[in-house]
């Protein structure tokens, strides 16, 4: 089952790729959330090696090189998301793999300084494992930090600026969704509680440093802000986080 997911996933995300280049990059953490400008969860990066779990087009890999990073590493499922994070990343030194970040593929153990992911964790189809893997891969010391969608986020629908709650936050597991960015690419995605992530990463053995249920950055308290029932929109994400991040240290 597991296998027949990441086949499918895979071959979704090359159709997708394209719409994702760019998107959910270093500084941001997600859509309508707090920037690492505004939290600096990093600290200073001079030097660190870095990975980077679902590495997309490469935009915040390039941001970690702009902040001194000295090794840039990075696992993604897609193919083509890797050949456009290499033009992304041209012009310097990466290792960057296409493989499912839920599988042992060799990367080395006790090694990074910064593990962190933004947007892809979710992805995942065995978080106990991921954890595991990403735990191993750290130095004792080593920070983990990702952002995911806020897991009620996606039971809160807007109707004409009235926001209710749909279906069963209580329930996880797989959902299959037939389009994906309106192409004819089906995706299974994981639902899982908050609880769940917290408590795989502490079963993982990290220590958590922080849990962001992160506010729209400063720029968007400004003003008044139009109804909207889009499923990401600044209107919701004023009155509920669309995205949560965590901060581990093994
Ligand atoms: C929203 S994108 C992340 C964008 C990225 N943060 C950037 O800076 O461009 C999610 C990424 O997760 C990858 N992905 C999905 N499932 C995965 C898995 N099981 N293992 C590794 N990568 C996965 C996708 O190929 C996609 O590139």
């Amino acid at each position: 089952m597991k296998k027949e997911v990441l086949t499918q996933n895979k071959e979704s995300w090359n159709t997708v790729a394209h719409h994702f280049n760019g998107v959910d990059a270093l500084p941001s953490y997600g859509p309508f959330s707090q920037t690492e400008d505004e939290l600096n969860l990093f600290g200073d990066v001079t030097n660190k090696k870095v990975l980077e779990i679902g590495y997309g087009s490469g935009h915040s890999l390039r941001y970690m090189a702009n902040a001194g990073a000295s090794e840039l590493w990075g696992v993604d499922l897609s193919l083509n998301q890797k050949r456009t994070a290499e033009q992304t990343l041209a012009d310097l030194k990466t290792h960057l793999y296409c493989a499912p970040m839920e599988e042992e593929i060799g990367l080395p153990a006790n090694y990074f300084d910064v593990v962190y992911s933004i947007f892809a964790i979710g992805w995942t189809t065995d978080l106990e494992a991921t954890f595991k893997l990403i735990y191993s891969y750290l130095k004792k010391g080593g920070s983990f930090i990702f952002s995911w969608d806020h897991p009620l986020y996606v039971h809160l629908k807007s109707n004409n600026g009235q926001i209710t709650l749909t279906g069963s936050y209580q329930e996880e597991g797989p959902h299959t969704f037939l389009n994906f960015k309106g192409e004819d690419a089906a995706m299974v995605i994981q639902k899982r509680k908050m609880s769940t992530y917290i408590n795989q990463l502490i079963t993982a053995g990290f220590t958590i440093q922080e849990v962001i249920e992160s506010d729209v950055s400063e720029n968007d308290k400004k003003g008044e802000v139009a109804i909207s029932d889009r499923y990401y929109s600044l209107y919701k994400a004023r009155k509920f986080p669309a995205t949560m991040i965590i901060k581990a240290v093994k």
